[in-house]
């Protein structure tokens, strides 16, 4: 099925026709994967994947260490946080006000046995859905008290949605937004779309901070980036 494109205004390009839509963009899908790594965490403690591997997780973790304005009190939330595993770096790391959400219910269930397995009962996990309006009660939401949201592959899955992904997209930008304070971080590591992409459909909220260097390859007489990281901040 073709991702909907139709009168969107200035958000539609010719990328977004090229983009199709996968099982990727399920809610079904992830319940699924989640329900999976659950059992095998419950028998063998294995946590299940980090997304885009543990060098994308790392190259975040250690760029907020070395920009040095994010204060280890500041709130942060991880969107789609899966198996949590960002949180418990950044736990790691020192940082105390830490919160996950995620649509999946197994994928919190998950994030919550690992970091209760850890010792780090203090990271705060929520299940709901992102692509519904933050303001309207979805999330126990601390808008405009985030400093930090991160988002690592949950961007890419939402882009997937067979119906109407655009219109979610649209939604998932305004409350990323909505959550940060004025002067807050959206830290975006995304493996389908290119910085170009990201800073053409972001723009419209987010002012690029810095892009987060990230391996390329050369393929073809050109060179790309399998992974993308990119800091925004929010315009006022
Ligand atoms: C590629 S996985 C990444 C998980 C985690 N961020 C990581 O890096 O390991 C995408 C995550 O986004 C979550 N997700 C997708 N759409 C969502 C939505 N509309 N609201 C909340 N979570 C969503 C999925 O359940 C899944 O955990």
């Amino acid at each position: 099925m073709e991702p909907n494109t139709e009168a969107k205004g200035s958000d539609v390009t010719g990328d977004d026709r090229d983009f199709q839509s996968s099982e990727l963009g399920t809610k079904q899908f992830w319940e699924d994967v989640y329900v999976r790594d659950l059992d095998n965490f419950k028998e063998s403690e294995d946590v299940g994947d980090i997304w885009f591997g543990e060098q994308s997780q790392m190259r975040v973790v250690r760029w907020l260490e070395d920009y040095e304005h994010v204060d280890l009190q500041d709130a942060i939330l991880d969107l789609g946080c899966g198996n949590g595993m960002m949180l418990v770096e950044l736990h790691g790391e020192g940082y105390k006000d830490l919160t996950g959400v995620d649509y999946s219910e197994a994928a919190v269930q998950l994030a919550r046995n690992i970091a209760n397995k850890e010792g780090m009962t203090d990271i705060k996990y929520e299940v709901a859905d992102l692509i519904h309006d933050v303001r309207q009660g979805v999330l126990t939401c601390r808008c405009g008290q985030y400093r930090v949201c991160v988002d690592k592959g949950t961007y890419d899955a939402i882009s997937l949605m067979p119906d109407d992904a655009l219109t979610a997209r649209q939604t998932y930008r305004t409350n990323i937004k909505h959550l940060l304070r004025a002067d807050g971080l959206f830290v975006i590591t995304s493996c389908n779309w290119t910085q170009e992409q990201l800073e053409e459909f972001f723009s419209k909220d987010f002012s690029l901070l810095s892009v987060i260097p990230t391996p390329t390859f050369h393929f073809g007489g050109k060179t790309g980036n399998s992974v993308t990281s990119l800091v925004f901040k929010p315009k006022s």
